[in-house]
């Protein structure tokens, strides 16, 4: 890989050891991937946040780079957290976890890094541009990122993203160069879709079929912001789906090359198989909703549907906290809260420690968690749409 003047003067560690050794770490990562050079980044969100997820081994690496005096060189933003990072204790998580989280935290902070935990960064201050660089690493952000805004970022591990944010650059390979954003696979849909649930079965069943080509879907006649996130979501986790083209939808759709490709039709035989895999569980002992993190309008649309009722089972809408604060503002909070539910911000039920809290069977209308559920949280699953998990709830 070509490395300039500069670049090679941080290896020799002119700009001090952290970002000798972050730098050498991506210089590694593109000699073995085949990069040419090294590109600039304009923004970086790193994952491995949860203290669940990177326990102390990472919270040991992470609280030594902040004393070593690792700096981020540009907007940086993290994953979610473990637990809500205000509201923990009246939320009731355990406190020897909130007490290590609070570390995780502390030493992200002093590296400069905002203290903004969600996988929809995009609606919470970290936007990027069309043909934006980026080193991202969240895999519904990285989805959305490459698909729905038409920015250019690989699927970055913790590490790789953290080493770009310290050196702000990442090597240029992979989904940053076109010739490798161009459709491999024809998705025809000629299913309905109506809930986002609907969407994250269709994402669930096409990426256990596909794994990580890149789909180019016909047959979506509309579908909102917040049906892209949750069919992306769910595409990287059943599969490692980086980026999607939807005809007359996504950005790049109309650019790529997507004559003569391999088609497989999608039918409502095929979405009705996803739902009934994803369903493990009977009754839930919780619903939680936001998976990827809840915008406004999701937000406001479980508003609309608890006003002026009363729940009998816990209900927790995930979200950003510029969301929650936004909700707080609207009202939306209030009637969440009056009906018996939480918005729960900077952390959802995948990277929380649900099956520690009691909860055995989460209700959720998310693809994605409904894969990552019973592994990572040994939970059952009632995968369904919003409206009929608020019923069951009420
Ligand atoms: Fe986000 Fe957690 Fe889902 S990180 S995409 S809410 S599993």
């Amino acid at each position: 890989m070509y490395l300039t003047k500069e670049e090679e003067h941080i290896l020799q560690g002119e700009q001090g050891e952290v970002v000798e050794r972050m730098f050498r770490l991506i210089v590694q990562l593109g000699d073995i991937y085949g990069a040419d050079k090294m590109i600039p980044v304009g923004s970086v969100q790193v994952a491995g946040v949860s203290y669940k997820s990177i326990a102390d081994p990472g919270t040991e690496f992470l609280e030594d780079l902040a004393a070593k005096g690792a700096k981020v060189k540009v907007l940086t933003f993290l994953n979610p957290a473990g637990m809500d990072l205000e509201n923990w204790e009246k939320l009731k998580f355990p406190k020897d976890f909130a007490a290590n989280q609070l570390r995780i935290m502390k030493a992200f902070k002093s590296m400069g890094i905002v203290i903004t935990a969600t996988c929809t960064p995009y609606l919470a201050g970290n936007l990027p541009r069309f043909r934006e660089h980026i080193a991202w690493s969240e895999s519904s952000a990285i989805s959305f990122s490459n698909s729905v805004i038409g920015a250019r970022t690989n699927r970055e591990g913790g590490p790789s993203a953290l080493a770009a944010a310290i050196c702000g650059k990442t090597p240029n390979y992979g989904f940053h160069l076109w010739e490798n954003r161009q459709p491999t696979i024809k998705i025809k849909v000629e299913a309905d879709l109506t809930f986002d649930a609907d969407f994250g079965a269709l994402g669930y069943y096409v990426g256990k079929q596909i794994k990580n080509k890149i789909p180019y879907f016909v047959g979506i006649k509309n579908a909102d912001t917040d049906q892209l996130k949750a069919l992306g979501a769910a595409m990287a986790a059943s599969g490692a789906v980086a980026l999607y083209h939807v005809e007359g939808l996504t950005p790049e759709a109309d650019l790529v090359k997507k004559d003569s490709l391999e088609t497989i039709a999608i039918t409502k035989k095929e979405v009705d198989e996803a739902y009934a895999k994803l369903n493990t569980g009977k009754e839930p002992d919780i619903v939680i909703l936001g998976c990827p993190h809840a915008s406004l309008r999701e937000i406001s649309s479980v508003a609309e549907k608890l006003k002026g009722k009363h729940l009998k089972k816990p209900v927790w809408v995930c979200t950003s906290r510029m969301m929650k604060e936004a909700a707080d503002r609207m009202g939306y909070t209030d009637i969440i809260e009056k009906a018996g539910g939480q918005i729960v911000a900077d952390t959802c039920m995948v990277v929380s420690p649900i099956e520690d809290m009691g909860y055995k069977t989460t209700g959720v209308n998310s693809g994605k968690a409904a894969n990552y559920l019973p592994g990572f949280c040994k939970q059952n699953v009632c995968f369904a749409s919003m409206d009929k998990l608020l019923e069951a709830a009420l």
